[in-house]
């Protein structure tokens, strides 16, 4: 198997986080941007050509990517003038596979970290000879999710909207985002218009009689929908939680890229990633925590769980957890924020401004 489509588009993802300049699928994720650790993880399980689908401008992805020889990849990019759905983009594409119509094609949503074992998905495909091959999770709770119950062989019997009631939840096993395709399935998919894989071609296929594969593997898996989610991710890839050949440098509590200054007291722990040019001061403590590029973190403040966006300013004593910090923002000295405040790009935040603390 060499080809693979990636899904990086659709409505959400057009909007630039507002805290953040750069699209979700490049903000930096152990150093690298998030897309890298994708484009890594396929290489590494063998594939060789990758369709990006998306509804950016390629031009987002295209400086950093380039034609993906630099990553070992021969990459593509195709832009939909309005988003197509998942299923949309995944036809929209079909004219740039090299593969035969019996050939597996990998696919794979974008805002998905994962340790899914690709090759063993591709062979789950070939074994039972599926029409289409789905990773499946299992998560604590389901009502959130679509669910997939699979017979006694692992076969989809069902795909189930969220469920609503205790009955309703009939198993834990969700779609994960990662698909082996038979390629002529892909031209079942109708052309030029909206449709969801989900909801429109999957139970299609089933009422239809195709041979659905799930694959439950209960690997390491996050959707990277939300900024807390996007910094855990960060955290686990520098931990060495997921593997990605991508990270650039050795797995451990921290990460520190090149040219950024960290003190020697200053304490990083928790898979904490300093970007480029960034500057850590004395005595300052962080942990779990993405430091993007140029950022400032002053003496003595304490954070956790939090991204500094670029150039951002985080003052002395400053506390910051659960906390995202748009990029160029400046919070002073004294302040603390927690439980997911967002400060805007480029805001300031005078010293002493804000606290939770219970007294008066
Ligand atoms: P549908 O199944 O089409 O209803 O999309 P969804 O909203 O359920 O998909 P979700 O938001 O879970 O996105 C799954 C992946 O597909 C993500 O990586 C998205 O970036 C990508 N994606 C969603 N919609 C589109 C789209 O219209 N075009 C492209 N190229 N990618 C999409």
């Amino acid at each position: 198997m060499t080809e693979a489509i990636l899904l990086v588009g659709g409505k959400g993802t057009r909007l630039r986080p507002l805290t953040v300049n750069t699209p979700k699928p490049m903000v930096p994720a152990a150093g690298v941007p998030f897309l890298t650790h994708q484009l890594a993880r396929a290489r590494a399980a063998g594939v060789e050509h990758i369709v990006l689908a998306t509804s950016y401008l390629a031009e987002v992805f295209e400086p950093y990517f380039g034609d993906g020889s630099a990553f070992g990849l021969s990459l593509e990019y195709v832009t939909e003038v309005e988003p197509l759905g998942t299923g949309g983009a995944i036809r929209n594409v079909a004219d740039r596979l090299h593969s035969g119509p019996d050939d597996p094609v990998l696919i794979f949503n974008g805002d998905i970290l994962t340790g899914l074992d690709i090759r063993a998905l591709v062979a789950t495909h070939q074994d039972s000879g599926a029409d289409v091959s789905l990773h499946l999770t299992r998560v604590p709770d389901p009502r959130a999710f679509g669910l997939v119950p699979t017979d006694g062989t692992g076969r989809v019997t069902a795909f189930l909207e969220k469920p609503q009631t205790p009955e309703e939840i009939v198993t834990d096993q969700i779609n994960a985002g990662a698909y082996v395709f038979r390629r002529s399935v892909i031209d079942t998919i109708p052309a030029g218009r909206p449709v969801s894989v989900e909801r429109e071609t999957f139970p299609g296929l089933l009422s239809a009689g195709a041979h659905l594969q799930g694959m439950v593997d209960s690997t390491y898996w996050l959707d990277l929908g939300t900024p807390m989610a996007f910094i855990r991710g960060s955290a686990d890839l520098v931990l060495g939680r997921v593997p990605s050949p991508a990270v650039p440098g050795r797995r451990g509590d921290r990460l520190v890229l090149e040219s950024a200054s960290v003190a020697p007291d200053a304490k990083l722990t928790g898979g904490t990633v300093v970007c480029e040019g960034a500057t850590v001061a004395p005595g300052a403590r962080i942990d779990g925590s993405v430091i993007l590029r140029g950022a400032v973190v002053e003496e003595n403040a304490v954070i956790s769980s939090s991204l500094v966006g670029s150039g951002a300013r985080v003052g002395a004593r400053t506390t910051l957890r659960e906390t995202v910090i748009g990029d160029a923002a400046f919070v002073g000295p004294d302040n603390e924020l927690r439980d997911g405040a967002r400060v805007w790009c480029g805001a300031r935040l005078p010293a002493a401004s804000v606290r939770f603390s219970s007294d008066l």
